[in-house]
């Protein structure tokens, strides 16, 4: 704490009514000790427990202890107007505009404030300052004022309405000590409130983050996509073709002819491969057909290599899904499709995607061998290896939704996941298979 002079509440025509010097002539009564231990003790576990009602148990104790008929706490705030005064709590009959902000120019809150000191008004009827608020009839006013960092924070007010309630020194030792408690939960709050808006900011800046490196991500899948196909494919397609012409001008039979014959053999197997990897990139029947066709084609593919039958429904709405949206639902069937081949031995597996109530609701399940999710989020020294369901969850997040599964060893697994999705409400049934004669997947 530094002594460096105040910048609040000049002092004015306010101090006519000044009289501090009285607490020094008038007869001090006798403390209570007890109370006031009891009382501060009790202000440390609130403080503790709750801080942001500390400063209204604080202008309760000090209207209790000082035996006022009021007791307000006011905050000095800064912003581009300059110095405001707010009131954040008040016990007794004063009921201030609380949280209301007002100047305190010439007020007696900004002399006491300017003085750094506490003080004692005599408040006439004239001198009640209505703009802050002030209880009716006061008599008296002993405000303690208190510093934060050298710089003026805020008040400790209490008041007196009868004329032969007048406070003295014990009052304001007491007052005193009880504005210091005000500052330290003030303090408190204020860093309370700066960690959860630095949270939430920062959590809110990661999401972005998270959902630009999601649309980047599917951006170049993309772009590798396209490269691949038409590119490296059409340079594929050339060498079978001069493969070709090669084993047309051979004499059937040759050594050349039968290299050429092999040579073009492993040109179509190239192909064939290039054609899946850019299909598992991104698969065309997405961008061209929709989320339904890829699924259904990205189903057949998975049926054929796993040796699993799969079973796919689509119900509600087939119009367009947002891009974020298909490629979530797209990514994350991918993802626990390939655990159900690679971990469950199930015989059967099921994708159910279905448009309701303005909601997108996705289920994977199948009837293997199944595990403890509980088990599996646990932290271990393989988790950082596992990605797929850590994935799967992130992915439904960035499109505002959420993932659940329920799994028990012997019973199967189901992964079930939710998101919003604006537009349609009716639901109607519709087999995937009957519309894929209208919709062929080309991918
Ligand atoms: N359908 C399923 N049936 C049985 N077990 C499953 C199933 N899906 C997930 N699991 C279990 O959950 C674990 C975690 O799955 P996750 O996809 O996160 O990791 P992973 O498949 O092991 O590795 P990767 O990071 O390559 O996906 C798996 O190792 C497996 O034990
Ligand atoms: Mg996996």
């Amino acid at each position: 704490m530094t002594d460096e002079p105040m910048d609040v509440g000049a002092s004015s025509a306010r101090d006519e009514v000044r009289i501090t010097a009285a607490l020094t002539r008038r007869p001090a009564h006798a403390p209570d000790h007890e109370a006031e231990a009891r009382t501060f003790g009790a202000l440390a576990r609130d403080l503790a427990a709750d801080p942001r009602t500390a400063l209204q148990r604080i202008a309760d104790a000090a209207m209790r202890l000082c035996r006022a008929d009021a007791a307000a706490v006011g905050i000095i705030e800064s912003d581009g107007d300059g110095v405001q005064f707010r009131w954040h709590a008040a016990a007794g009959d004063f009921v201030p505009a609380l949280m209301e902000t007002t100047s305190v120019e010439g007020t007696p809150a900004g002399v006491a404030l300017r003085s750094g000191v506490v003080e004692l008004f005599e408040r006439t009827d004239h001198a009640v300052d209505t703009r802050i608020g002030s209880p009716p009839h006061v008599h008296e006013s002993l405000i303690a004022p208190w510093r934060i960092e050298g710089r003026a924070a805020g008040t400790l007010c209490v008041f007196a309405q009868h004329i032969d309630r007048q406070f003295d020194a014990e009052d304001a030792r007491l007052l005193t000590g009880l504005a210091d408690f005000a500052s330290a939960a003030w303090q408190t709050v204020s860093a309370l409130d700066t960690h959860v808006r630095v949270a939430a900011e920062s959590s809110s800046e990661r999401t972005v983050l998270r959902r630009q490196l999601s649309l980047a991500e599917e951006e170049e899948r993309r772009r590798l996509a396209r490269e691949l196909h038409d590119e490296v494919g059409q340079h594929l397609a050339a060498l079978g073709l001069g493969l070709q012409a090669l084993s047309d001008v051979a004499p059937p039979g040759s050594d050349v002819d039968r290299r050429a014959a092999q040579l073009r053999g492993l040109t179509d197997t190239l192909g064939r491969e290039l054609h899946a990897l850019a299909v598992r990139l991104r698969p065309r029947a997405l961008d061209d057909f929709g989320l339904e066709a890829a699924l259904q084609s990205y189903a057949e593919e998975w049926a054929r290599h796993s040796g699993i039958a799969v079973d796919l429904h689509a119900r509600g709405p087939s119009t367009r899904l947002p891009p974020s949206a298909e490629s979530a639902v797209y990514r994350i069937v991918q993802e626990a499709l390939t655990n159900v081949a690679r971990h469950s031995g199930a015989a059967r597996a099921g994708v159910v995607l279905e448009r309701r109530d303005g909601y997108i609701h996705l289920v994977v399940e199948d009837d293997g061998r199944g595990f403890d999710p509980e088990r599996v989020a646990m932290p271990d020294a393989d988790r950082s290896r596992r990605l797929g369901l850590v994935g799967m969850r992130e992915r439904a997040a960035l499109v505002g939704g959420t993932m659940d599964i329920e799994s028990a060893p012997g019973k199967g697994t189901s992964v079930f996941v939710r998101f919003p999705v604006a537009g349609e409400t009716t639901p109607r049934v519709r087999s995937v298979a009957a519309d894929r004669s209208e919709q062929r997947a080309d991918v």
